[in-house]
């Protein structure tokens, strides 16, 4: 018997080149997945066109329109009920989510981050790579919860630091990885192997104790 396809809304506020990387990977038939609403909280953003071009529902839903996070997060939160969706791919949203709105979902939303985590949370992650003289850094993705880039990681790619590199290579040479790793792992959600369990990461039906890594020839181990 199939399984109904995962139904997914996916928030950007910039570039949006994980939503596309997941918009591809559907349409080669290489995830079964559903994308019910691409939400924005910037109505520039040029990740909005890739969702427009592949015909997916747009919602713009700006800070600016409303008086506190609060009530942003519900009218964002109403959107997200309204559509069903069951995963919340937070792909370069960068705005904080308030408690209410990771508990209401909790166990629904990953996130995407540039780095190691739990290394480097926040912003400009690669000055801070290249500044601590790491060989090595990558991307992550995490559940996520009340705090800042926090939450159970789920998986994670890794890449070399090249003596040569500077801000602009490493972002150059993770993107493409952070795009391979956003599609293997909401792969594993399309296939219901990935659960959360009392802020652990299950994987078919074991909590892991540390994250999946992904390899280069697109197995996890
Ligand atoms: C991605 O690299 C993602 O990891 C990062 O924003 C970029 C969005 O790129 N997210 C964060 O830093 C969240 N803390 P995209 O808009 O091209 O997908």
């Amino acid at each position: 018997m199939t399984q109904d396809k995962l139904k997914a809304a996916v928030l950007i506020s910039g570039t949006g080149s994980n939503l596309k990387a997941l918009i591809n990977a559907i349409s080669s038939g290489d995830l079964e997945l559903d994308i019910v609403k691409v939400i924005s909280n910037r109505g520039h953003a040029p990740g909005l066109a890739h969702a427009k071009s592949a015909a997916i529902p747009v919602s713009v839903i700006s800070q600016a329109d409303f008086p506190d996070r609060q009530s942003h997060d519900a009218a964002i939160a109403e959107v997200l009920l309204q559509d069903q969706a069951e995963l919340i791919i937070l792909a370069g949203y960068m705005r904080i989510l308030g408690e209410e709105f990771t508990h209401k979902f909790r166990g629904q939303i990953i996130n995407l981050h540039p780095s190691l985590l739990p290394l480097y949370k926040g912003l400009d992650t690669y000055r801070r790579v290249l500044e601590a003289g790491d060989v090595e850094t990558g991307a992550s993705i995490h559940f996520v919860t009340a705090g800042l880039d926090s939450g159970p990681v789920i998986s994670q790619i890794r890449i070399p630091v090249l003596p040569d590199d500077d801000t602009a290579s490493l972002s150059a040479r993770l993107g493409p990885q952070e795009h391979k790793l956003v599609v293997a792992t909401v792969g594993l959600f399309c296939k219901r192997q990935i659960q959360y369990e009392q802020d652990e990461v299950s994987y078919l039906g074991q909590v892991i104790d540390r994250p999946l890594l992904l390899k280069d020839d697109g197995r996890f181990v």
